[in-house]
């Protein structure tokens, strides 16, 4: 069903995205004027309508006067209401183009900041709330609906829960020095870094169960790859062990991948996307150790302290071996979370797994078997200097029936940048929190 009227003998209404379905009828189309060549008998002005942009052809002979002066005169994202005969025309890009045959104008705008030359990024991003209508933005706003559609679709048809977690929390449950802190009626409160903690206890209920919405980390340094406030889903497992959360990460990775293939060429294609890049994303995913990763880091010149996390340059260069996502296991214990288990053989290593991605993307999933004995638990929260009471409900799930269990956290925005092959991830953001932005 079609959701709002026309007037009365308006030709039907018709979207650019499906404008072939009506090649030889009248339609109408609703939008803004993207771009408008002109001559004194003829223009071309460029309707969007939110699914893509058509080239229009006016002329003067059919419109009159009046109007084609009109049209010629509209500026820069004007609204309007266009009626038009669909012809199909290899030249016009997107194959077809709209003979105008009338045209109502909701809005002359004139003055629209956003023009077609050159803008630096500071220009652009305080102008967040116009730019998306831009080309490239839109591309990639399209691409993350379809990144969260195939998310949803692949935990929903495998039988896990969408179980919500809190966004207010007691919780530090990634460390204490990305913390948003703050007052909750006279008490701390902290903005969620993960929900994770709130998944074990869903997936002790439900079996299996996800969360997916924004988090919050108080990263002090301006890189690339972070925000302040991004999206993360979070599915967890029980009765799982490390193999089980990689096969998951893997098989969650190249479906997710496929789906955008599928469904969002348009927009990978406008974002001069390397398609093939993306085609190679298949199973099996390359698995080495982090003791393995250093070795290799030390003969490609980039060595790691002892026990040290990867900084972005490890997992750049490491990343830039393989052609799919590579899956790093066993990191020390000493740079990762409290609730992280330990190797049965090397308590200085830990069940965990990232996954970073290829072409220097780097990682993008994050994950592991989470501690399940409740007198571990108490020393790890302890070392860690964490508040325990805060923490009873969370060991209540090791004292009720305690099960090996465990999960990943993905990105929303690490894994768009990477599909959309763009190299900063504030442009995957509908807007963008950072440490220098808080507006629009
Ligand atoms: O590796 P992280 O810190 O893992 C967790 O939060 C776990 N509790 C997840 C879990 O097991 N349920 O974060 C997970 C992922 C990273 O791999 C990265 O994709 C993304 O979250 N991420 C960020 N994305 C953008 N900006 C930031 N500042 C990010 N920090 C983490
Ligand atoms: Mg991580």
């Amino acid at each position: 069903m079609t959701l709002q009227r026309l007037p009365a003998g308006a030709p039907p209404l018709a979207t650019v995205q499906t404008i072939g379905e009506h090649e030889g009828t009248e339609v109408t189309i609703r939008g803004w004027l993207f771009n408008l060549r002109s001559s004194g008998k003829i223009a071309f002005p460029q309707v969007r309508d939110g699914t893509g942009v058509i080239q229009c052809v006016g002329a003067r002979k059919e419109l009159g006067d009046e109007a084609f002066e009109a049209l010629t005169h509209l500026g820069q994202e004007s609204s309007l209401v266009v009626r038009g005969m669909v012809k199909a025309d290899p030249r016009a890009p997107g194959g077809y183009e709209l003979r105008i045959t009338g045209l109502d104008v909701l809005q002359d705008v004139q003055g629209y900041p956003i023009t077609p030359k050159e803008h630096g990024p500071a220009f652009l991003h305080d102008h967040r709330h116009l730019w998306m209508r831009s080309r490239r933005q839109h591309a990639i706003l399209r691409i993350r609906h379809l990144a969260v559609q195939a998310i949803r679709n692949y935990f929903d048809s495998r039988g896990f829960v969408l179980v919500d977690s809190p966004i207010f929390t007691p919780n530090a449950c990634e460390g204490t020095s990305t913390l948003f802190e703050t007052e909750y009626f006279g008490r701390p409160a902290y903005l969620t870094q993960s929900g994770q903690l709130y998944q074990e206890a869903a997936a002790m209920a439900f079996g299996r169960s996800y969360c997916f919405g924004p988090t919050f980390r108080a990263e002090k340094s301006g890189t690339r790859r972070h925000l302040t406030e991004f999206w993360m889903v979070e599915p967890e497992l029980t009765f799982a062990d490390l193999d089980d959360i990689m096969d998951m990460a893997e098989d969650f990775l190249v479906e997710c991948v496929a789906y955008v293939l599928e469904h969002g060429r348009p927009w990978l294609v406008e974002l001069e996307r390397d398609i093939s890049k993306l085609e190679a994303i298949q199973k099996p995913f390359p698995r080495i150790s982090y003791d393995e990763a250093c070795k290799m880091l030390v003969e490609l010149g980039e060595p790691v302290e002892a026990d040290d996390d990867f900084g972005s340059p490890h997992e750049t260069v490491l990343t830039q071996q393989f052609d799919r996502p590579l899956m790093v296991y066993g990191y020390p214990t000493a740079v990762k979370a409290f609730y992280m288990k330990e190797q049965p053989d090397n308590a200085r290593r830990v069940l965990g797994v990232d996954v970073l991605a290829p072409e220097g993307y780097g990682e993008v999933i994050g994950g592991g078997v989470r501690e399940d004995d409740l007198d571990v638990l108490l020393k790890k929260i302890q070392e860690h200097k964490l508040p325990q009471e805060y923490f009873e409900w969370f060991l209540d799930l090791r004292r009720y029936g305690t099960v090996p269990h465990g999960g990943f956290g993905m990105g929303l925005e690490r894994f768009v940048t990477w599909v959309c092959g763009i190299p900063h991830i504030r442009e995957t953001i509908p807007f963008p929190r950072t440490i220098t932005r808080l507006t629009p």
